[in-house]
């Protein structure tokens, strides 16, 4: 039996990374997925090689969001599942130290004045690991399709760390 057979499911920013995998697990699971993104071209091309949906879509436009469910309500049936998953990993330009995170301005110190490199900065945060490497897609897709799926029907509102043992070494 297919883990989350024939439930709608949005993922938003879902045309690249973490979001893409996680549509890629769903479809595998008997999904009907709908894909949104900024990025129509790549979303489109995802949709097409999962054959899923892809409708355009910018998170912060309050308006989209009702024309969006109401479209995916009209083709699909009812929205079972929705993974919030847009976003943008951290500020690193035109950031300024009253409105950045500290952990954030760290990291910009670290690539704009240290001169670390993103791939020096990624391998530095890799070695903190303790399990010593970064995540891959599944190892995110994984858990969310747990948290979606019947076998997780009775949890709610709890959250789940995903980070590779990051925070137990901070
Ligand atoms: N990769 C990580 O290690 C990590 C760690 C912690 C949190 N996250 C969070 O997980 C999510 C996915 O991360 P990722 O590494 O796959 O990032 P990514 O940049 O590869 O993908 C994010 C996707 O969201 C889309 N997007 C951005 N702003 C949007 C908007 N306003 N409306 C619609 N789509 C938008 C982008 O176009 C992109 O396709 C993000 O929210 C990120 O902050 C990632």
């Amino acid at each position: 039996m297919k883990r989350v057979a024939d439930k709608v499911a949005l993922i938003t920013g879902g045309a690249s990374g973490l979001g893409a995998g996680i549509a890629k697990r769903f479809v595998a699971e008997g999904a009907r997925v709908v894909i949104t993104d900024l990025q129509e071209d790549k979303g489109q091309a995802l949709a097409y090689e999962l054959g899923c949906q892809f409708l355009q879509q910018d998170v912060v436009d309050e308006q989209q969001w009702s024309t969006i469910v109401k479209q995916i309500e009209i083709e699909h049936g009812a929205l079972r599942i929705l993974v919030n998953n847009a976003g943008v990993e951290g500020p690193f330009e035109g950031a300024d130290p009253e409105n950045t995170t500290l952990s954030d301005w760290r990291k910009i110190q670290q690539v704009n004045v240290e001169g670390v490199s993103p791939q020096e900065y990624r391998d530095r945060f890799e070695a903190r690991l303790p399990q010593g490497e970064y995540q891959t897609k599944n190892d995110v897709a994984s858990p969310v399709l747990f948290l979606v799926s019947d076998e997780a029907r009775h949890i709610t509102g709890t959250k789940l760390v995903v980070d590779g043992g990051g925070t137990l070494g901070s």
